[in-house]
């Protein structure tokens, strides 16, 4: 009740205010948290990038940029949390308005450009917050940097020690020209130097690639081969497009930006499908996009994902999301004879 007043509220809020006022509830701990923490059957455990996780729901990248919140994202009964995208320098990111909701569509269109309290800030905020969950952290360059190679080996340094993995983030279409790092000859560049970095600091820490839905199968056959090569430890597939569908509702879809939401589902499972045929099962695939009830999910799991993280869905169904996608995801597992969800993966895409 208390959850329906609050979020009928921040629906009628301009985006950027409603989601900064979500992160102070977060932060203060208003809710009975422990609420939304259920155990869930076995069925749904999958073990990747060496953790055991309970079920296969996690908060994508983009909701708590700054890792203010993660713990009270793991009471919400996310499985694990991606912080950031945080870049090396504090930047405020690009001009408001920038976030703008298509509700008809159940998406949104963000052009927010990386603001970021910058690495030093965001290190301090996490060293006096012990994780309670599985967490990773983003990393971007500065929209000014000089060598966007040098921004990500700095956050890399600077963020190895304190999470389970680090999540490179070469798909944000507000950043100018860092999409390029998709071509070959730079991604190679810059997957070598963040292996050799992780070498020489002896770092544990997984390393995952976050890709754009908006390319095309050679781009998707020469990144796999890269991936492979290099042994990357997982891919987060996809962050958001700049292509908009004819069937998008919304007079908000006209703006500028990455577009998140139910309307990117088909778009990034189709390019989930597309690694997956490639990787199989030697790197595993973190599936995101329009991920939001237990349907999505599982279609999303037979594209090839093994886990899962949502953003938009958070916005728009509240925070119950995770328990109601997992209730789902069980039943929809024994109604199509799958012994796990481990079993379910990939089943899509055989030829
Ligand atoms: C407002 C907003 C901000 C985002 N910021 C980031 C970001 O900083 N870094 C990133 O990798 N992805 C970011 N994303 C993309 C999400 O992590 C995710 O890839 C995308 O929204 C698709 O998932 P969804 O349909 O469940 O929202 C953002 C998404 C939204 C809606």
């Amino acid at each position: 009740m208390i959850y329906q007043m609050i979020s009928s509220l921040l629906h009628k809020a301009d985006p950027e205010l409603a989601h900064n006022l979500a992160i102070q509830f977060l932060k203060n701990d208003y809710l009975p948290l422990q609420l939304f923490q259920k155990k869930f059957s076995k069925k749904l455990e999958i073990n990747i990038l060496g953790k055991n996780f309970k079920h296969p729901v996690g908060l994508a990248a983009g909701f708590d940029k700054n890792a203010e919140i993660y713990n009270s994202i793991f009471k919400l009964g996310f499985s694990f949390a991606e912080v950031g995208t945080v870049t090396p320098l504090p930047q405020p990111g690009n001009p408001k308005p920038r976030v703008f909701r298509l509700s008809e569509d159940r998406s949104i269109i963000n052009r927010l450009g990386f603001p970021s309290l910058g690495m030093k800030e965001v290190r301090s905020i996490i060293e006096k917050k012990t994780p309670k969950g599985v967490l990773g952290i983003n990393i971007g360059p500065n929209k000014d940097s000089s060598s966007k190679i040098e921004d990500y080996l700095n956050c890399f340094e600077n963020f190895c020690n304190l999470c389970n993995y680090i999540c490179i983030n070469i798909s944000s279409p507000n950043t100018p020209n860092l999409r390029d790092l998709h071509e070959k000859d730079k991604i190679q560049e810059l997957l070598v130097s963040i292996k050799n970095k992780q070498k020489q600091l002896h770092s544990q820490t997984k390393i995952l690639l976050k890709i754009s839905p908006d390319i095309n199968d050679q781009n998707i056959s020469e990144l796999a081969t890269i991936l492979l090569d290099q042994k990357i430890d997982g891919v987060v597939l996809t962050n958001t497009s700049i292509h908009r569908s004819d069937n998008l509702l919304s007079s908000n879809k006209v703006e500028v930006g990455g577009l998140s939401g139910e309307s990117l589902e088909l778009i990034s499972n189709t390019i989930i499908k597309k690694f997956y045929k490639i990787l199989k099962n030697q790197i595993p695939i973190i599936g995101v996009g329009g991920v939001h009830d237990g349907q999505s999910a599982l279609r999303k799991i037979k594209s090839g994902a093994s886990l899962l993280q949502l953003y938009t869905a958070l916005v728009y169904k509240g925070p119950n999301i995770v328990n109601k996608i997992n209730e789902e995801l069980i039943k929809l597992l024994e109604l199509e004879g799958f012994e796990s969800l481990q079993d379910a993966v990939g089943k899509d895409c055989v030829d």
